[in-house]
């Protein structure tokens, strides 16, 4: 009987892309990050679980994110490695009109309210616990990963929706992760951004690797070393 109002609720809550899921349970990780306080609770808690193995193989390197935006997901990260330097890789005036010179790249979101353009440095670090461990980096990536050539990173976010600035940041993170370290790449399964699909697939040919899908909102993948 439960089981089938849940069952119905359920497909009530999907119309609106929300689904009831049973969390984590009997796990003993640390929990670093509130999961209900967010509404990706996959992307959220696959997140703990990552910092969770960061954290027991003590792994050396820091954390970046290319693509910030509001900081939503960067609070996240900075949350859950209080002890390691966050780098903060955006425009924070939205898209590049280099990205949109690449071939297949949708032209959709140029300027649209899609874009990006609503934030600021001071809405990010506002959100940050730790903010002294945030070292932000404004302007056009890679450019602005100039100078981090000798930097390792034990985690890694590509938020950066489109083709050019994903495929470059696979380039530039991967040989300087950690072992055992972590990328994730939002929006692989996201067909509103076919950039990052061609991004990911490229790139994980070229360097014969194979990116695990996750089943969070925006469809994931996470590299690995
Ligand atoms: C989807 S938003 C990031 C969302 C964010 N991670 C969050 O948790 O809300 C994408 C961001 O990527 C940034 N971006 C895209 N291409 C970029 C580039 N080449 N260099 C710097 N920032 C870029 C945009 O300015 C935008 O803020």
């Amino acid at each position: 009987m439960l089981k089938q109002i849940i069952y119905s609720i359920n497909k009530i809550l999907n119309k609106r892309s929300v689904i009831l899921s049973r969390p984590l349970v009997n796990h003993d990780q640390t929990l670093y990050i509130d999961p209900l306080r967010k509404m990706d609770y996959v992307r959220c808690m696959t997140l703990n679980l990552l910092a969770n193995e960061i954290h027991d193989k003590n792994l050396d390197g820091n954390v970046a994110e290319v693509g910030v935006f509001k900081g939503e997901f960067a609070r996240l990260l900075n949350q859950s490695f209080p002890e390691k330097i966050l780098y903060l890789f955006d425009t924070f005036e939205g898209f590049s009109e280099l990205d949109f010179q690449t071939a297949n790249e949708p032209t959709k979101y140029k300027e649209t309210a899609h874009n990006f353009k609503d934030t600021s440095i001071d809405t990010v670090l506002a959100g940050m616990k730790n903010k002294s461990n945030c070292i932000i980096k404004k302007g056009y990536f890679p450019e602005t990963a100039l100078g981090l050539e000798n930097e390792t990173f034990c985690l890694v976010s590509l938020d950066a929706d489109l083709y050019k600035p994903i495929y470059d940041g696979l380039n530039f993170f991967y040989p300087r992760l950690t072992k055992h370290g972590y990328i994730l790449v939002h929006d692989y399964n996201n067909k509103e951004y076919p950039g990052a699909k061609k991004a990911v697939q490229e790139f994980a040919a070229e360097n014969k690797l194979s990116p695990i899908p996750i089943a969070d909102g925006w469809g994931s993948v996470i590299f690995s070393k």
